[in-house]
């Protein structure tokens, strides 16, 4: 895809002034606003609904810009390497001296920091002169977005603008990893724990279940259809949407796949766009057979568990 430089102007004068937008990342679009802002910040949790005590993650264009804002150490270092820019979130001490809104982080001393990889992105980032704050461009505890028009149903005109970017490539959000100590998964995402614990070279224990919420992406109802969803169905019932790992011959309208034959990277690509196909279609509850629980499908059941608890 081409950039379209007028795009990224007209993305970066709203910004300047405070406003939110939509924009295109690998893993999922984010609504995003100047993160040295209250006034921007304070917007983004109005327009998504968000509760104020769970903070947002900032994406910058490179570890030189984040330097003035967090302390980082060896194993965020080895892992940026290996991994940055890409669907990776770390959990950094902030420094005293940040300029990161207080509203951004409800006070917090840490800050979860992103280098997206999407070009359309990167480039903003380059001209902007201060890092995005950008969750996911969703209503808090919905289905996230993967295309601008996903975006569009969900924020309609009380946004001004959305940046076109096509769909996002990996379509599930970025693993988050708290590297500040022993380092912690606290989200299941884009890149595999295995792939991250053989460049940190020890066992990162995983605790996106804890019992005191850290990271509220780990609450138990979310990424939400707003329908009931049952998991490891074999017998999908009449009137039921069923979600099926692998496309079959079927003349069924309620099937729905969500690969050609059972690659997980492209089931993950295509799951929140078929969940928001169901909603639209009217289905009243969906059925999802097994998907193997390896690689990227431990991501795709984590969200639809999560979805599940409807
Ligand atoms: O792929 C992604 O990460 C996307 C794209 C747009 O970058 N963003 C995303 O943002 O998924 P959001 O806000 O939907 O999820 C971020 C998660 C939330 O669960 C939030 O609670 C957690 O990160 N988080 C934010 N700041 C944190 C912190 N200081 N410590 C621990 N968790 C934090
Ligand atoms: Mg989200």
């Amino acid at each position: 895809m081409k950039i379209n430089l007028a795009n990224i102007k007209k993305a970066q004068k709203l910004l300047n002034i405070g406003e939110c937008i939509g924009i295109p990342t690998e893993t999922v679009y984010g609504l995003a606003g100047n993160a040295y802002s209250n006034q921007a910040c304070k917007k983004i949790f109005k327009l998504k609904k968000r509760p104020m005590n769970n903070p947002l993650i900032v994406h910058y264009y490179s570890k030189k810009e984040l330097s003035k804002d967090c302390n980082i150490n060896e194993s965020f270092l080895k892992l940026y390497k290996k991994f940055c820019p890409g669907p990776i979130t770390f959990v950094l001490d902030l420094k005293k001296n940040t300029k990161i809104s207080k509203i951004a982080t409800n006070k917090k001393k840490t800050l979860a920091v992103r280098f997206p990889k999407h070009r359309v992105t990167r480039k903003l980032l380059k001209v902007l002169k201060f890092p995005l704050a950008a969750p996911s461009a969703n209503i808090s505890s919905k289905v996230s977005s993967v295309c601008s028009s996903d975006v569009k149903e969900d924020f309609g005109e009380r946004i001004k603008y959305i940046l076109e970017g096509g769909k996002s490539n990996i379509g599930l959000e970025s693993t988050i990893i708290d590297v500040r100590n022993n380092p912690r998964i606290l989200r299941l995402g884009g890149i595999d724990v295995s792939n991250i614990q053989k460049v940190l070279n020890k066992k990162i224990i995983i605790n996106n279940n804890p019992s005191k919420i850290s990271a509220p992406g780990q609450h138990k109802l979310h990424y939400s259809p707003g329908i009931p969803i049952r998991m490891n169905v074999k017998k999908v019932k009449k009137k039921e949407a069923y979600i099926l790992i692998k496309k079959r011959k079927t003349n069924k309208s309620n099937y729905f796949f969500l690969s050609k034959n059972g690659n997980l990277k492209q089931a993950a690509k295509n799951l929140y766009s078929i969940l928001r196909k169901i909603k639209k279609n009217k289905y009243k509850s969906i059925a999802v057979s097994r998907i193997p629980n390896k690689g990227m499908g431990k991501t795709i059941n984590d969200r639809l568990n999560r979805a599940s608890k409807f």
